[in-house]
């Protein structure tokens, strides 16, 4: 769980501190190579150019957080309904985030984008993220139903990975959501990315995570061909599973 004032401390002090630094080694390096293009400006005035910046993003910092806590509870609430219905969870855990200020403008200068809040707030969808861990193949459309019942939650779009897998091998169901969450100011909007996959698929995808960033996105080509290889077998497991739990649902009816 955030506490939400150690969420603003992080969210708003790092990602001015990151936009500061940046400054800083630009500016090192235009000293160093003279390069004419390079646009470079640490003077006195750049903490008092960002501070509406700053002012946005004390904004979107407790915006992003309300759909976070909103869309967690909703799943919660999903789950207990499926409990008490079914007399089965079909959640096994979930896991939830905020994108880190790092991550949100290493995404945004990959993509090329300028580096101001309204462009973060436009053009990167995945500042909330929800992670919903089933333990059978079978709960993900279940529970792919029941978000698309909740009128509460939009979804934007939707990418079956698990019936079309990526090339690394990569199984999840994605689906990009908007949320209203309602702050003193009013109404608002908040997108939210959920993923829903399998433990097993889970346990490769933290896996597959863990070497990229070891190789910095460079896995060897022999790795690579180990992975999918992997999730091939993640895969197989997967529905093994499932019949095998098929076996004693049919037991249960009895
Ligand atoms: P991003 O720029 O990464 O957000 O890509 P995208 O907007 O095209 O979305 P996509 O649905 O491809 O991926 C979104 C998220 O899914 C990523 O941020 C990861 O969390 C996860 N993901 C996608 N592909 C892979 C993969 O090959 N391996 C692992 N481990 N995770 C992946
Ligand atoms: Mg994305």
């Amino acid at each position: 769980m955030y506490h939400l004032d150690k969420f603003h401390e992080i969210f708003v002090g790092k990602i001015c501190e990151i936009a500061y630094n940046r400054n800083v080694i630009r500016e090192e390096k235009r000293k160093e190579n003279d390069m004419e293009n390079e646009v470079s400006t640490v003077d006195s005035t750049f903490l008092q150019k960002i501070k509406p910046i700053q002012e946005k993003l004390n904004e979107m910092a407790l915006k992003y957080y309300a759909g976070l806590t909103e869309m967690e509870a909703k799943i919660n609430v999903i789950n207990e309904d499926f409990k008490l219905r079914y007399q089965y969870n079909p959640i096994h855990h979930v896991e939830s985030r905020i994108k880190s200020p790092q991550s949100i403008l290493n995404k945004m200068i990959r993509n090329g984008y300028p580096l101001d809040a309204g462009t973060m707030e436009e053009k990167i969808h995945d500042i909330v993220g929800v992670r919903i861990v089933c333990s059978f193949l079978k709960d993900i459309p279940y529970l792919v139903s029941f978000i698309k019942m909740n009128k509460d939650i939009e979804v934007l779009e939707e990418k079956d990975y698990i019936q079309n897998p990526k090339c690394t091998g990569y199984r999840s169901y994605h689906m990009l959501t908007r949320i209203p969450v309602t702050l003193t100011t009013g109404r608002e909007y908040v997108i939210v990315e959920i993923q829903l996959r399998t433990m097993a698929m889970n346990f490769w995808a933290s896996l597959e995570h863990r070497l990229n960033y070891k190789f910095d996105g460079y896995v060897p080509d022999s790795v690579k061909e180990e992975l999918i290889s992997c999730a091939n077998t993640v895969h197989e497991l997967d529905e093994k599973m499932e019949s095998l739990n098929e076996i004693i649902r049919e037991a249960n009816k009895d």
